[in-house]
């Protein structure tokens, strides 16, 4: 894949939505080159939740598969900021860094989509798509710009118009995880993490947001993407790394990726029983 220009990178649906309703006042994040773990580990008492990650993501969709309990969110959490790791370094750029805060992780470009639904049920659709951009997008956009912005996003997003003016807390939950995902995307981050972010989505929901995805990681875009279901994942990567027990087992690049390779990955004894 050549690499993506500056032109390119402004010029996914995304950033195209954003522009037309904000008047191009929201500016991209600057561009990534790597986001890297360096003998990353997390322990909770006695449970190792992750032991030893090295890792180095580049622009594209890189994915983690791993059964329930093998540390996929763990390794999430430490890139946005919201757990310290036990040992390890993080490397943005190759330069490396300490994830203060989650506040500090979105001024470097990153925004998360968390597997728990956060959502603020007694504010408005437009609010929570909003929420928690610590007043910078509020104060350059005006209400009227950031309600349109909130429109046009969850239209790319949502197959059924989803009411920017709805109390979030009213709607299924799947309306919700998109008001979430869309959160993640006004920002227009340069590194965009999805932890099963698509889990409460109908299949035609999900076919939707993940177009959107893949165009915006084709314009310059880390992704990454967490997954347990095989499908999404094979669809998805440019890259798949497996997890199993808290550790790497292993990286495939797309032309290695296959449903029986990867359940190999997961759980070899599964493959036994089976057999
Ligand atoms: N806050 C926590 N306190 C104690 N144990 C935790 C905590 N978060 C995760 N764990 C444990 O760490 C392991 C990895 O969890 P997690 O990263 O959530 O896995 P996954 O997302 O792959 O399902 C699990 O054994 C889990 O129970
Ligand atoms: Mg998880």
């Amino acid at each position: 894949m050549p690499e993506p220009t500056q032109t390119d990178r402004a010029t996914s649906r995304v950033h195209q939505t954003m522009a037309a309703a904000a008047r191009g006042r929201v500016r991209p994040a600057p561009p990534v080159e790597t986001l890297a773990l360096d003998g990353i580990a997390k322990r909770y008492g006695e449970t190792v939740a992750l032991a030893g990650a090295s890792l180095t993501f580049t622009p594209g969709i890189h994915t983690i598969l791993g059964e329930n309990g093998s540390g996929k969110s763990t390794m999430l959490k430490i890139l946005s900021g919201v757990v310290d790791p036990s040992e390890g370094r993080l490397l943005l750029g190759g330069r490396e860094f300490t994830a203060g805060s989650p506040r500090e992780m979105r001024d470097r470009g990153l925004s998360t989509v968390f597997q728990e639904v956060l959502i603020a049920p007694h504010r408005s659709v437009a609010d929570n798509v909003f929420l928690g951009t610590d007043g910078f997008l509020r104060r350059t956009l005006a209400r009227a710009e950031a309600w349109e912005a909130a429109r046009a996003l969850l239209g790319l997003l949502a197959r059924f118009p989803i009411d920017p003016d709805a109390l979030a807390g009213t709607l299924p939950l799947a309306s919700q995880q998109i008001v979430v995902i869309a959160r993640a995307l006004a920002r227009l981050p340069s590194i965009l993490l999805l932890d099963e972010a698509t889990a409460a989505l109908d299949y035609a929901d999900r076919d939707r947001v993940f177009e959107v995805v893949e165009d915006y990681a084709r314009h310059g875009a880390l992704v990454i993407f967490i997954s347990h279901r095989m499908e999404e994942v094979k669809r998805l990567s440019d890259r798949v790394t497996v997890l199993r027990s808290g550790r790497l087992v292993e990286t495939l690049a797309r032309g290695e990726v296959t449903s029986r390779r990867l359940l190999d990955l997961m759980a070899p004894e599964a493959r036994l029983h089976v057999a």
